[in-house]
């Protein structure tokens, strides 16, 4: 299962809030999963890019708590899950069914916390599931994505900054990726569809290591150079 795009939290029918995740790396991956014949099924928040995958393999949700209801009916049955959503940590508080007419000189909006679709999944995940997550971080990156890869029970998570021709919106991404035990791989600058591959590479990897009888390959990916096992 992969999750992709934003989600957006509507204030009233018409106005919401969200953030600049176009969806292009979680589509990516799902993309690339589904041409190396892999049984998938992608959560997306609205997006306006072109599907890679056939319509009855994606579940469109618009907000958080849609998201989390469409992902727990696969927790329980998904091999492993990537994480590459970015989800709207809050919702507002309130929902009017009409549209906030302007009154006040100031405006205040109240929020409350969204539901963390990963780690409700890393808190009933099994030993022969895996989790691979992603981080968007400006400052102690390092840190900060060894804080979720153990607080969000992730086998690895994906590193990457809001750059320029990096991250949200844009074709390319430079990523690095940390595993449980603090090793860390970098990627350097490549188009998102090579970085999907460079992902579920170390998914193999972690497959293979946790999951499949020796020798088994879920993933028949051509091999390529510095991408297996290498710390
Ligand atoms: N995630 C999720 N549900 C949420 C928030 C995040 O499933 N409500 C997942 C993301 O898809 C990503 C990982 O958790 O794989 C980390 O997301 P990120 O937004 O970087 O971290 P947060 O936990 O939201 O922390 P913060 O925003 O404070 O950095």
């Amino acid at each position: 299962m992969v999750t992709a795009g934003p989600t957006r939290e509507y204030l009233d029918p018409v106005r919401f809030i969200t953030n600049e995740s176009s969806g292009k790396m979680g589509y990516a991956i799902a993309g690339t999963l589904y041409r190396h014949g892999v049984d998938v099924i992608m959560i997306s928040g609205p997006v306006s890019i072109k599907p890679p995958i056939p319509a009855e393999k994606i579940i469109h949700v618009v907000s958080a708590e849609e998201m989390l209801e469409a992902c727990s009916q696969y927790f329980k049955i998904v091999d492993a899950v990537i994480f590459t959503a970015a989800v709207a940590d809050y919702r507002p508080a309130s929902w009017s069914g009409q549209k906030i007419k302007k009154t006040a000189q100031v405006q205040r909006l109240e929020f409350v916390k969204n539901p963390d679709i990963a780690y409700e999944f890393g808190k009933l995940k099994k030993e022969d599931q895996i989790s691979v997550g992603f981080a968007l971080e400006t400052d102690d990156i390092i840190d900060n994505a060894a804080k979720k890869l153990e607080k969000k029970n992730f086998d690895a998570i994906v590193i990457n900054s809001p750059n320029k021709e990096e991250g949200f919106g844009y074709d390319t991404n430079r990523i690095a990726i940390m595993r449980k035990d603090r090793t860390l791989k970098n990627f350097p600058l490549k188009p998102k569809k090579d970085i999907a591959l460079d992902i579920l590479k170390e998914l193999e990897t972690l497959w293979t290591h946790n999951i499949l009888q020796p020798g088994s390959d879920p993933f028949p990916l051509e091999a390529g150079p510095g991408c297996h096992g290498d710390k």
